[in-house]
């Protein structure tokens, strides 16, 4: 196994992350930020497979996998074969998925799949590593891959960065202190992924406000750790979510939006 990239251990992930995962939400942003993925990514992969032949998905950075299974439930028509992979051993545990995988997402460890989605894994990955993992989606898909990314506001993103770097130092909630991050924006994203020469469309982006819910569910933080994360989130408390497909870097068997 490639080296673990960074500090992060399960407990980092959040103390109800399965709950919030699986579209279990208590607000708002957590319900635009996990509930609706399944329904999202579902409609797309109606649009552009054909249900009648078997496919071979990816999930990668799957975790537990509680988006794939909602999504799964929700193509019953499919026949699909899943491998989730994680570079966290201990996070595919409770993984229902057919094959599971412990490997790094920069390289994944086979030769290709039909699709693979990712949710929520750049940002928890340095701006290097990030770029890394774009090039090996692209190299290891046979159709298309559907990623869902939260990060930065791409108007002012190093402003936007200040406050989360400072609620990710730890200082003044300490569960909530995080090494070798980045939260991208999409417009950064999607330069490099222009600069690689890697093909994709941008199929979604919304603002999700009041980010610190997201903290304070995953990490079931009490009164006065909630009341921090606010206040150090100021008046940068949201985030900006985003959608792309993106294509194999081959031309052969793509498909057309
Ligand atoms: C926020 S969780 C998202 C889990 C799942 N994709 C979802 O949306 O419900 C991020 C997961 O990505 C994994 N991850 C982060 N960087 C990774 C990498 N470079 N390679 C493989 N997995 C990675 C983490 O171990 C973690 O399980």
């Amino acid at each position: 196994m490639s080296e673990f990239p960074r500090n992060i251990r399960p407990q980092d992930m959040g103390r109800a992350t399965s709950k919030v995962f699986s579209g279990r939400t208590e607000s708002e942003t957590t319900r635009k930020m996990y509930a609706e993925t399944p329904t999202f990514f579902a409609e797309k992969i109606r649009n552009l497979l054909d249900a009648r032949e078997p496919y071979v998905f990816a999930d990668v950075g799957a975790a537990s996998g509680e988006m794939m299974t909602n999504l799964r439930k929700l193509l019953p028509e499919y026949s699909l074969k899943v491998i989730a992979v994680d570079i966290d051993a201990g996070s595919l545990d409770r993984n229902i998925a057919d094959e599971k995988l412990v490997a790094n997402a920069e390289e994944l460890p086979f030769e290709s799949v039909d699709v693979i989605v990712m949710r929520y894994v750049l940002q928890w990955n340095n701006l290097e590593r990030q770029k890394k993992i774009l090039n090996e989606l692209t190299r290891s898909i046979r159709k298309f891959a559907l990623v869902e990314h939260i990060g930065a506001d791409s108007n002012d993103s190093d402003e936007w960065r200040k406050y989360i770097d400072e609620l990710f130092r730890g200082k003044d909630v300490p569960q909530l202190k995080r090494e070798d991050y980045f939260l991208s924006s999409s417009a950064e994203i999607e330069k490099w992924m222009s600069e690689q020469g890697i093909r994709f469309e941008r199929l979604r982006e919304r603002r999700i406000d009041d980010a610190a819910n997201a903290f304070i569910e995953r990490w079931k933080l009490d009164e006065r750790d909630a009341v921090e994360t606010r206040r150090i989130l100021g008046e940068k408390n949201y985030l900006q979510q985003t959608d792309w497909i993106i294509f194999p870097k081959k031309r052969t068997e793509q498909v057309c939006l």
